[in-house]
């Protein structure tokens, strides 16, 4: 799967197989998180993965009764170490820094999970108090974002989104960039959609980490 695969056909998935997933494979994607670009490398994230029912259960609380949350055999939640940012880049680090690069770990999660087979979703809609109760955090940690994963039971639609061309701007903010080929947004989106369709027709492989390894030796 190339990088444009990943991120065109990546979805939030939000029912899931009870399958478990393969230790290693975890592994493989907290290491893609870790790959992840930070302020001054300075890698200011934690991951605590959770596979405890009751804590599942008690995240899920936390999280507005999301229950997904419970029914993925695995959560990831990614936390930013504010000690260590703020001390290296101030209050720019702990406000902004901070969200920035955890939040670049967290979109290669949701790759690397897609690349595997896998599924997630970003889960940001939390108690971020309870959230530290629950996972027993020190004062330092702020949980970012809850990440279930586990095999997906459900192959979600893609939403719409925005042309870019409606979002973009040249050179100064409200002069339109007028891209010679029309429409680019559009066409992309179909060129893309009837890719999709041919993949679809493949029965979806799980793939395992002998395998992947077998790949990458390719
Ligand atoms: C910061 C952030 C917070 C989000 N919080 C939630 C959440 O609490 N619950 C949920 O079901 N989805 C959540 N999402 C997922 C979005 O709903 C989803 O990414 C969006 O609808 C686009 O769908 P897609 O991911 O399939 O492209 C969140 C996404 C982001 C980036």
């Amino acid at each position: 799967m190339n990088v444009f695969e990943a991120i065109m056909n990546r979805r939030s998935i939000r029912k899931f197989e009870k399958t478990p997933v393969d230790e290693k494979l975890i592994g493989l994607i907290l290491f893609s998180a870790t790959q992840a670009p930070s302020s001054g490398n300075v890698q200011d994230w934690n991951f605590i993965v959770v596979m405890d029912e009751e804590k599942k259960k008690r995240l899920a609380r936390a999280a507005l009764d999301q229950d997904f949350i419970v029914d993925a055999p695995i959560n990831i939640v990614v936390c930013t170490d504010l000690e260590k940012i703020s001390l290296r880049y101030g209050e720019r680090g702990k406000k902004l820094y901070s969200i920035q690069n955890t939040a670049a770990a967290v979109q290669n999660i949701l790759l690397a999970a897609h690349a595997l087979g896998l599924g997630s979703v970003w889960v940001g809609a939390f108690d971020e108090e309870e959230v530290k109760t629950v996972l027993e955090l020190p004062d330092n940690l702020r949980p970012v974002a809850i990440l279930p994963i586990g095999y997906p039971a459900e192959r979600p639609k893609a939403p719409d989104r925005i042309p870019f061309e409606n979002l973009t701007y040249v050179n100064r903010f409200g002069e339109r960039y007028e891209f010679e080929f029309k429409n680019l947004a559009a066409y992309l989106r179909e060129a893309f959609k009837k890719f999709a369709k041919r993949k679809v027709e493949k029965p979806s492989k799980k793939l395992t980490f002998e395998e992947f390894l077998r790949r990458l030796a390719k």
